[in-house]
């Protein structure tokens, strides 16, 4: 059955680009956790900034709103419906065009649907890295990564996709085109508004194009994991590396036994290299622009240094690029291991690094003291302070163990603690509807009004992806 709005939708776009059966909009309509699930009237593909802008002049006129997706790989269901089937999905994917890679300016200019690992592709055809990475590179889009504020594994040396974004395009809530697509690495104009749409998660604009920082690729790339006994000497190795690598330090992940045994678990070749009963290893990765004998070199007397202090007590240096690969291979596993294990909690928090010992030791404590038998999965971005505290039911036990008496006091228990330590709720993976509610008391009053002035004053008619990072 078809209404006017959607056959209005159809003089916009092709009808092949507007879904309406069920079963074609159902892949768009949960995410790639299977953990949020809503109903859309409809799921729209647009081919070009001008179609997206027309769409929302029309969703406007209709109150429609407008929930705008690209890979749907996000943690928090902001690329997910509501449940009530009135509002449409914009999904990215046809937008996908790389528009021009400028060798001297050292950009890359994207329309919104590229999927990250295509645009890492171009940029090192070109001789350039894009620094941006993520286990989800193969699906996730570049306004996905935008509306995020994507992390990954490069923050340390390069920034989050805030830091790689010089330019946007925009589509506000009124369906007017914002051209923001500056490649300029200063420009004091006022109000920032690219960053401002940037980690906004599709509330305030919708992003239809960017202009993103490249980078020389570097020449070299030495890869290591070391096992640490405790996160004391964990951070004190991530010291040494940063004072004694500088910018030659591209990665610090931690992960922890248990995140280990569970990859193991699931994906047996994703075996461990180290042996033993190892509380910490560390993934180290250092990028050189001199020479592969100078970073080698430094790599092996950074690590001798660290076996005389007795901060590590183990360690493999990857012979080659493919072992480099299975290293980072077992490091990104981790989350497909918790998908095949089934339900869990996720927390993506940061931590300053000098409470970061103790937050994990009392959370941990406090958490097997009021919760027997939960599994405690921990790892994460450690050089950025990012910690992905996350939760399993106990073995063996039902996983509706996160039921309402449960999941509720598990997040107040770690939220608390994040406060304790000053840390934040949300590293990288945003805020969506899965932290809505608890934005408020994290933010503060005075923050969160601003927020809701924010939104009130670029999206009036609330009709970009309402209920989602704040409520007006
Ligand atoms: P979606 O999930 O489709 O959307 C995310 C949000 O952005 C939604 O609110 C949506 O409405 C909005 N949005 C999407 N496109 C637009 C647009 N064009 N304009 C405006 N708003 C838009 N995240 C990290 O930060 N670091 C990691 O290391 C990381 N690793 C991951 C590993 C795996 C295996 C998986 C599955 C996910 C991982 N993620 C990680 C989470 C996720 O990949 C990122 O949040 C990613 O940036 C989302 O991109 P997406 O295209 O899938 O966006
Ligand atoms: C990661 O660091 O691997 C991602 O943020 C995904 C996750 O938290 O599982
Ligand atoms: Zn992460």
């Amino acid at each position: 059955m078809t209404n006017s709005f959607i056959n209005e939708i159809k003089n916009i776009l092709d009808q092949k680009y507007v879904l309406i059966e069920e079963v074609d909009k159902a892949p768009y309509q949960t995410d790639w956790r299977k953990r949020f699930t809503g109903k859309a009237q409809a799921v729209v593909l647009p081919g070009a900034s001008d179609e997206v802008a027309q769409i929302v002049k029309l969703c406007a006129a209709n109150n429609v709103s407008i929930v705008p997706q690209g890979g749907h790989t996000g943690f928090c269901g902001g690329a997910t419906p509501d449940n009530i089937g009135n509002q449409i999905i914009m999904n990215f994917k046809r937008m996908n065009q790389i528009r021009e890679i400028d060798v001297a300016n050292q950009t890359i200019t994207l329309e919104a649907g590229c999927i990250l690992q295509a645009v890492q592709e171009e940029a090192a055809n070109y001789g350039f890295l894009f620094p941006l990475s993520l286990g989800a590179e193969g699906s996730c889009m570049i306004g996905g990564n935008l509306a995020t504020n994507a992390g990954g594994t490069n923050v340390l040396r390069y920034g989050n996709a805030r830091d790689l974004c010089l330019g946007l395009e925009v589509v506000t809530a009124s369906g007017d085109i914002w051209d923001g697509m500056k490649d300029l690495r200063k420009d004091n104009t006022g109000y920032d508004l690219r960053d401002l749409f940037v980690g906004s998660e599709g509330t305030l604009g919708i992003i239809t194009a960017a202009v993103m920082k490249l980078y020389p690729l570097p020449i070299s790339q030495w890869t290591t994991l070391v096992a640490t006994d405790n996160i004391a000497s964990t951070i004190a190795l991530l010291n040494l590396f940063q004072k004694r690598a500088t910018s030659l330090l591209t990665g610090f992940e931690m992960m922890t036994q248990e995140s280990l045994d569970l990859n193991e678990k699931h994906f047996p070749q994703m075996a461990n290299p180290l042996q033993g009963n190892l509380p910490y290893t560390v993934l180290i990765e250092l990028s050189d622009h001199e020479s592969e004998t100078h970073v080698r070199q430094l790599l092996e007397t950074i690590l001798e240094e660290a076996f005389e202090a007795q901060l590590i007590s183990d360690a493999v240096i990857a012979s080659n690029l493919s072992q480099a690969n299975t290293f980072w291979q077992m490091r990104e596993h981790i989350t497909l291991a918790q998908a095949e294990e089934g339900a869990n909690l996720k927390h993506d928090i940061t931590i300053p690094l000098s409470f970061l010992d103790s937050f994990i030791s009392e959370t941990d404590q406090l958490m097997r003291e009021r919760f027997p038998g939960v599994r405690i999965i921990n790892f994460g971005h450690l050089g950025d302070g990012n910690l992905h505290y996350n939760i399993a039911p106990p073995l063996g036990i039902d996983p509706r163990f996160f039921n309402e008496t449960n999941e509720k006091p598990i997040r107040e228990l770690v939220y608390g603690q994040v406060e304790r330590c000053k840390g934040s709720i949300s590293a990288e993976h945003g805020v969506g509807q899965l932290k809505l509610d608890g934005l408020r008391a994290h933010k503060g009053e005075v923050a969160h009004e601003l927020m809701k002035t924010l939104k009130r004053a670029l999206d009036p008619q609330n009709i970009l992806n309402p209920n989602k990072v704040v409520s007006i």
